[in-house]
């Protein structure tokens, strides 16, 4: 088992209806693949954290290489995992927003600031807290998975929002 964290800058502004697209597709494959992770938008960027056999983690990550929705992809963590996932059977996860205070933000000229790694690993702990509080007590974001509603039920609702 592999775990991944990477950060991209997104095509499309905050609350694109495109990032539904994204979360249909992830929930209908990663559940096939044995993926797990959360995606989040936070700092005018994409973080995603993945988990999942160490094959099917390089697939998807050869397919969001060339996915037009994102791009300048940069890898933070790529590294063994133990067998259990952190996000236990969220094949994704997924919120708008997440003060992750871990220096995310752009720098003055545009560009992403360097990132230690004490920050990438808070950024990675944060992302795993969030998704246990979302299992828990839900988000205020309408799309992501609200407390004890299963799998199937939340892919249903996303498409239909679609
Ligand atoms: C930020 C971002 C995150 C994505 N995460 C996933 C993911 O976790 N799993 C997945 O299968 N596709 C993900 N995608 C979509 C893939 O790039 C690709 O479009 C999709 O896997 C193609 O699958 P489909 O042929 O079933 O539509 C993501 C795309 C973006 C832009």
């Amino acid at each position: 088992m592999r775990e991944l964290l990477y950060r991209s800058l997104p095509h499309f502004a905050d609350f694109d209806p495109s990032d539904l697209a994204i979360l249909r597709a992830s929930l209908r494959n990663n559940a096939r693949a044995g993926i797990t992770g959360y995606l989040i938008r936070a700092s005018g960027q994409f973080l995603q954290a993945l988990h999942g056999p160490a094959a099917a983690i390089e697939a998807l990550m050869a397919r969001l290489g060339t996915d037009p929705r994102h791009r300048g992809i940069e890898v933070l963590i790529d590294r063994a995992a133990p067998a259990i996932s952190p996000f236990g059977d969220w094949s994704m996860g997924y919120d708008h927003f997440l003060p992750l205070e871990t220096g995310l933000d752009f720098l003055p000229d545009g560009a992403r600031p360097a990132l230690t790694e004490g920050q990438i690993e808070h950024a990675w702990e944060r992302l795993v807290a969030a998704a246990r509080s979302q299992g828990e007590f839900g988000s205020v974001f309408p799309y992501a998975r609200m407390p004890g509603e299963a799998a199937e039920p939340y892919l249903a609702r996303i498409e239909a929002a679609l």
